[in-house]
Formats: C-alpha cells, sequence, structure tokens
C-alpha cells in the first residue's frame, strides 16, 4: 500500500544518511572549506578555521554541554530498516560507572550507534539514570564541521584524557560506550564470522580499573551480515596494504558492498535490511586501583573476555547464529 511504501523509502533515506555521515561527511566538509578559501568566500573558511583553533579541544572536554535530541526521527525509521532490537540481561544500577565494550564494529557500527548513541531503542528508559557518552577516534573530531556535528551527536574523543574526564563527573551512572576492536576489525565484518580484535587490547580494562567503573559486555549480532564482504588472508599482500593503511590513515580500507537505493536487486551501498540485536551484557564489578599492575590488568581482560564468550553462546542460536558458530578472538 502507499503507506508502507513511504516508510519504506523514510527508511531508506534515513540508513542512506547515516551512510553518507559515517562514510562521505568528514571527507566532503573538509573539501569544502578548502575549496571556498580559493573563491570570493574566502572568509568564511577563515572564520571557520579560527573557529576551529579555538574550540579544538572541547571533544577531549566531555564535548559539547548542550543536551543533543537523541530521539530524532530519523534514528527511529534506520531502527526499523533492518529492523535494530536492544536486550537488556541485567541491571545496570546508576550509582556507578561503565566501561561498556561493544563488538563487533562491522563495517559501520550500526547496532551500537543505533542503541547507544539514540534513543531509538528508548535506552535511557531501559537503563533509567545511566548517561552513554559514546566515543570516537580523535582525528575525526578534528575535520572541518563534521566534528561539529559528531559533537552534537554527543561524541568525544577515544583518549584517555577524554575518557577520564567523563569517569571523573561527580554523577555518577557515567558509561563510555567503546568499540573495542576499531577500525582494524572492520577487517573482520564477514558476514556468518564472528571475530574479534580484543586479545591485544587492554587499554579499556586498564580505564576500567583506574575509576573503578564496571565493565559490561555487548555482543550486537547481525552486525557483520550486513554487507557483502571481500576478505583477505592475513597472509596476503592486500591485508597487508589494509593494515598499513590503517596505522597510517586510522581506517581500514574495505571492499564491501550492498544494495542500491532504488532495487534490492541492484549494487550499492546502502546495508541489506537484516536484524541486528544487541545484547548487553551483565556487569563485571572492577575495584579501584590508581596504577593497576599487569597482572590486574590480564585478570580482569581474562574475566572480560569469558563474560563476552558466555554472552554469545547464551543468546547466539536465538539470534539466528548456529550451534556451532563461536566467538573467534584475534
Ligand atoms: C526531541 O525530538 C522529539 C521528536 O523528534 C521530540 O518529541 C522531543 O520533545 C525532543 N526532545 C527535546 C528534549 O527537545
Ligand atoms: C519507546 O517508548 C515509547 C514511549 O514510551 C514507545 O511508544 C515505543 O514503542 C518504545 N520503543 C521501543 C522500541 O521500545
Amino acid at each position: 500500500t502507499m503507506r508502507t511504501t513511504q516508510k519504506q523509502w523514510l527508511e531508506a533515506l534515513s540508513v542512506s544518511y547515516y551512510v553518507f555521515t559515517f562514510l562521505f561527511m568528514g571527507l566532503f566538509f573538509s573539501l569544502l572549506v578548502l575549496f571556498l578559501l580559493f573563491t570570493s568566500f574566502w572568509s568564511i573558511s577563515v572564520l571557520y578555521l579560527v573557529w576551529l583553533f579555538l574550540d579544538w579541544d572541547t571533544p577531549n572536554q566531555g564535548g559539547r554541554c548542550f543536551e543533543c535530541n537523541r530521539s530524532c526521527t530519523i534514528w527511529k525509521h534506520l531502527k526499523d530498516y533492518f529492523p535494530i532490537k536492544l536486550v537488556k540481561t541485567a541491571e545496570l544500577p546508576p550509582d556507578r560507572n561503565y566501561v561498556v565494550g561493544c563488538h563487533p564494529h562491522g563495517i559501520m557500527c550500526m547496532g551500537t550507534f543505533c542503541n547507544f548513541f539514540t534513543e531509538a531503542n528508548n535506552f535511557s528508559k531501559q537503563f533509567p539514570g545511566i548517561q552513554t557518552s559514546p566515543v570516537t577516534l580523535a582525528f575525526l573530531l578534528h575535520l572541518p564541521v563534521y566534528r561539529d556535528y559528531l559533537m552534537y551527536l554527543g561524541l568525544c574523543s577515544v583518549n584517555r584524557r577524554s575518557l577520564d574526564f567523563i569517569l571523573s563527573k561527580p554523577q555518577p551512572g557515567q558509561a563510555v560506550a567503546i568499540v573495542v576492536g576499531g577500525a582494524h576489525e572492520s577487517l573482520f565484518a564477514i558476514p556468518g564470522m564472528h571475530c574479534l580484535v580484543l586479545r591485544n587490547r587492554k587499554g579499556f580494562v586498564r580505564l576500567a580499573l583506574r575509576h573503578g567503573a564496571s565493565l559490561v559486555p555487548v555482543y550486537s549480532f547481525g552486525e557483520n551480515d550486513i554487507f557483502n564482504f571481500k576478505a583477505f588472508p592475513t597472509n596476503s599482500w592486500q591485508y597487508l596494504c589494509q593494515i598499513t593503511i590503517k596505522k597510517i590513515m586510522k581506517f581500514s580500507p574495505c571492499i564491501f558492498w550492498g544494495r542500491g537505493l532504488f532495487s534490492a536487486d541492484s549494487w550499492g551501498l546502502l546495508p541489506f535490511a537484516k536484524p541486528i540485536t544487541t545484547v548487553v551484557g551483565r556487569p563485571i564489578p572492577v575495584p579501584q586501583r590508581l596504577n593497576p599492575t599487569e597482572e590486574e590488568v590480564d585478570h580482569y581482560h581474562m574475566l572480560y573476555m569469558e563474560a563476552l564468550e558466555q554472552l554469545f553462546e547464551e543468546h547466539k542460536e536465538s539470534c539466528g547464529v548456529p550451534a556451532s558458530t563461536h566467538l573467534i578472538f584475534k
């Protein structure tokens, strides 16, 4: 009917907007500011660059103070497109802080974004008193105009100073949501695979120990299934190129494709409409240690990996993952 068609269009457009934001918006505005410098509108770029200079450190200091509206209807349409679900398995009492590990990165962190950065699934009603601070790579928060938009969405830098700032706020109930595997993990966003870059990523555990913040494992089933993906063996020259570019540029150049905007049968950058289920695990209490030892970090890192594995095993079959599939830690 007319109504469902209109709804489908709104969903596809909302997802297209997210894809544009994720992949191209930073580049688009950087080029625009550069381009305007060479036109008669150069003063706009100069004024912007002065603003950028004055505002340089804001992403490390909790980002923007104003309350951004996470209830924007775009995100509801984005959620309905797949659809994306949020499953709560335990309470997060608001009397302490949390370091939330979100897995996997996938190509575009769709489940993590939708559930933790927006109210599309009523996160703040499901976890009352919890203030989530989504974080991202610091360099994205230096790109002209894009940074202002990301900070409007509530993002802060993922570096130590910024995270310490958030977890030191006087009000408890702070939760930083970190996609632990980062861009490296997007090289394993293979449909049907559940491969995490986690074995040697311990900074988030050290952070939790320094602040006595509980660790919360989160897994988004289906995140790796929304795009087709060309994977290269880890001993191939293509993979070596991807890793090298990732080290220099901070993003992984991967080859992926989805559907077109106008038809599910054509090729394009729109993800496939497959369900994503984000399961929030039970918090792991962590004591506060101002200078955690390597043994303490390893201990809680191990507890975290076990809890994540258990979460995966308990929920995989209800999310359509075969019983024979297990998590792989890289
Ligand atoms: C946020 O937006 C929604 C709809 O888009 C609106 O209903 C709500 O009142 C807004 N909230 C705030 C705090 O502005
Ligand atoms: C979120 O809450 C609103 C208002 O209480 C409700 O109408 C809506 O169905 C809820 N959405 C989800 C995904 O639970």
